[in-house]
């Protein structure tokens, strides 16, 4: 069938068969549908919605899209572990968690994505530091994770390469807000990737896809359920998103963020209570520790020990990246030239965030991309960011340090933090961050 008649077909309402979906994702991956039939397909997808059999039908297609991979023959010495979220500000938990999994024992082939919309991408923090080689092939994959327990890298022409296509498309044409897409393209990665267990970050609040918490409790129904019924046993998190993650928002900043945290020193609470929530689900569904508790005990131990940040250090090393960024990290994260302190004119306490405008403040100062061929200011973005409940203002704490190219841009991100934080007012973030647990 032609694309633009399955395209019609959706923009209609109608149910689409498998079969039509294997084909519209044949040829995106062929590159005989076009960008603008996949724009035009998610658009219509965003509209009019899919059953969950179309769901079902996209996740598998697009996870077949390219090779799936087979642990089986690699005489790993523990399961095949992996985590995923549906996107926030100054989430950098993979970067901690795969080696901390790694380091209890577990093996994580993590296939990540640039930033989409108006969030950040693990491939894109990555990206940050200086010849880390993000896509390799699959022998040098493989042999990563072997050798290092973990492996950070991106979809390629080999994995998911349908997710690839559709996610670049997404990111730059609004059809990013989608259940039935967020479903497809997490899952189709981490099917793609032979996982034995994953863990769903699934977010709401002001920074989220899903804003309200009943839109994101169903997208970890579906995903949780799409996910079990292909075999892969999966576990969802709902986590709130209506303030940063920990203290930074931006690429390379949030590679030093991550790094400090992985040495022991600089974690912010909140940072740590989503990261340790979702790592000990994986440690358990691994079989690696027989419940929270316990895997609470070797998480911490790793991270004490200082296992973990050696595991991301090979893992770095093993894929072209420095040797010594442990240690020196202010030597391969690039700042950007114009940092500054930015305080609001009153003083006055922090009680709501929108965190979607600060996420699209930080892609206009170039931190994120506008077209999908963009190139990207990996250095660019916040620090110190304030969390709710915090008081700033001259005479407190700044509401972030604005990590800009140059006085306008610092200027306009400014403006931007001022219209999306309010002050005063009741606080709307109730204490915990993790709220619920989806399970089969
Ligand atoms: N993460 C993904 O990989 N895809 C989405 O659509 C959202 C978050």
């Amino acid at each position: 069938m032609l694309p633009q008649e399955i395209i019609r077909r959706k923009r209609e309402g109608q149910k689409l068969s498998a079969d039509e979906i294997k084909e519209f994702v044949t040829g995106v991956t062929n590159k005989s549908v076009t960008e603008s039939q996949v724009a035009a397909f998610c658009m219509a997808v965003l509209f009019k919605k899919m059953v969950m059999d179309e769901r079902v039908a996209l996740t598998s297609a697009m996870a077949k899209s390219g090779m799936v991979m087979d642990w089986s023959k690699e005489n790993l010495s523990g399961p095949v572990l992996d985590k995923h979220s549906t996107g926030g500000i100054g989430d950098k938990v993979s970067l901690m968690l795969a080696p901390i999994v790694a380091a209890c024992g577990g093996f994580v082939p993590m296939l990540s994505g640039r930033g989409l919309g108006h969030t950040g991408g693990t491939l894109d923090k990555m990206d940050s530091i200086p010849g880390y080689q993000s896509q390799p092939d699959i022998a040098l994959f493989k042999k990563v994770v072997r050798e290092t327990g973990c492996a950070i890298i991106g979809t390629t022409p080999d994995l998911a390469p349908a997710d690839k296509i559709v996610y670049a498309v997404r990111d730059v044409t609004a059809t990013v807000e989608s259940l039935d897409l967020i479903t497809a393209s997490s899952l189709s990665k981490k099917l793609a990737a032979g996982l034995q267990g994953l863990v769903m970050d699934v977010k709401f609040g002001s920074g989220a896809f899903m804003r309200r918490y009943n839109d994101a409790k169903a997208l970890a129904e579906s995903i949780v359920s799409v996910a079990n019924g292909a075999g892969l046993p999966t576990v969802g998190l709902l986590t709130d998103m209506n303030q940063v993650l920990g203290r930074s928002a931006g690429n390379a900043l949030e590679v030093m963020e991550a790094i400090e945290y992985m040495k022991d020193c600089n974690i912010d609470d909140k940072l740590h209570e989503v990261t340790i929530a979702l790592t000990a689900e994986l440690l358990v569904l691994g079989g690696i520790a027989k419940d929270i508790a316990e895997a609470r005990q070797k998480i911490e131990t790793v991270l004490k020990n200082g296992k973990a940040a050696e595991c991301f250090a090979r893992m770095v090393t093993a894929l072209g990246g420095p040797a010594d960024l442990m240690d020196k990290p202010e030597k391969y994260l690039k700042p950007a030239p114009f940092i500054k302190d930015f305080y609001p004119a009153q003083k006055d306490m922090v009680s709501a965030l929108d965190l979607r405008a600060i996420g699209v403040g930080i892609i206009e100062m170039g931190g994120g991309r506008a077209r999908p061929s963009d190139v990207i200011d990996l250095s660019v973005g916040l620090a110190n960011v304030a969390q709710i409940g915090e008081e700033v203002g001259q005479g407190a704490r700044p509401l972030a340090t604005i990590h800009a190219k140059d006085e306008a841009d610092f200027l306009n991100m400014s403006r931007v933090l001022i219209n999306a934080t309010r002050v005063a007012g009741e606080v709307n973030a109730s204490g915990k961050l993790v709220r619920a647990r989806i399970s089969e």
